[in-house]
């Protein structure tokens, strides 16, 4: 059994009630290669509160885009089951988890998956094309979008001709541009000089603020971790428990990065 990491009924500020936009619950998700069996994530106990900035961190394997994938219903458990408010994702037809991936979710890939003889407009316009807006609407929005990400005049660029730390604002536009409540990405700030990778995390934190987004950012970089509201980590299938520093190199890492664990109503 992992461990709740924060106290679903706490407040926050004086009058908000605190709400929890994702849950998971005893998280298992097996993978089989051959004879092999690998389980990346043996139990996961989760709750996350809507507006929450939150970083997942742990060595690489850990389980850190397997967890991403699995909240996006991109990828279905072994075991165990995943809430988005009072919905249960296993309960939901196709249609509307389709809904649920493409409108309530954006996702930041860890590769970020543009395509390269498309334009920047064009790869931010897909997932409004996929929803069935007319192509205008969604290259003018996508044009917005760009300019919102700092790319302003670069909309008819090829994206395989940008620069990585301007094709991951691409990425981010394509993932806000259907309006998501829910930003889930994937080593946004992996492959990034450390420049680009600071004005990425701030890019992530306007936007996170201005479109009150819930955000939860898989990461390697841990410096920039703690400056999110919470850290979650993730070590051997489990997420380390809340008031512990956890054992092995990810807890070392973290420790020595200064991550702490926070206690309930400790915002960032
Ligand atoms: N589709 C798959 N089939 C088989 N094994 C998989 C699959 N996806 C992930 N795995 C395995 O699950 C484990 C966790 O992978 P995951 O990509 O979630 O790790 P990660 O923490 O994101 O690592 P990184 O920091 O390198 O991105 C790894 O051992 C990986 O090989
Ligand atoms: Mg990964």
């Amino acid at each position: 059994m992992g461990v709740v990491l924060i106290d679903e009924a706490h407040q926050v500020g004086a009058t908000t009630r605190a709400e929890t936009i994702l849950r998971a619950e005893a998280l298992r998700k097996s993978f089989r290669s051959g004879s092999q069996e690998i389980t990346p994530l043996e139990g996961i106990d989760l709750s996350i509160e809507r507006g929450e900035l939150i970083a997942v961190v742990g060595p690489s394997g850990a389980g850190k885009s397997t967890l991403l994938h699995l909240l996006a219903a991109l990828d279905t458990p072994t075991n165990g089951e995943v809430y988005f408010g009072a919905k249960l994702l296993r309960s939901l037809a196709e249609v509307e988890l389709a809904e649920y991936r493409n409108r309530a979710v954006g996702f930041v890939w860890q590769r970020h998956h543009l395509l390269p003889d498309f334009t920047a407009a064009e790869n931010v316009a897909m997932p409004m094309l996929v929803q069935g807006q007319a192509l205008s609407t969604a290259l003018r929005v996508a044009g917005d979008w760009l300019a919102e990400v700092g790319l302003a005049g670069r909309a008819g660029q090829r994206a395989g001709e940008l620069s990585g730390g301007e094709q991951q604002r691409v990425a981010i536009a394509r993932a806000l541009v259907n309006g998501p409540e829910i930003l889930l990405a994937d080593e946004p700030t992996g492959d990034l000089d450390e420049r680009s990778a600071e004005a990425i995390f701030e890019l992530i934190q306007r936007l996170h603020r201005t479109h009150h987004l819930t955000s939860i950012l898989a990461t390697h970089n841990l410096s920039l971790a703690k400056r999110t509201d919470r850290v979650l980590a993730l070590e051997h299938g489990k997420l380390a428990p809340s008031a512990e520093v956890p054992a092995g190199a990810a807890g070392r890492a973290a420790r020595s990065a200064g991550i702490g664990v926070r206690t309930p109503g400790e915002r960032g």
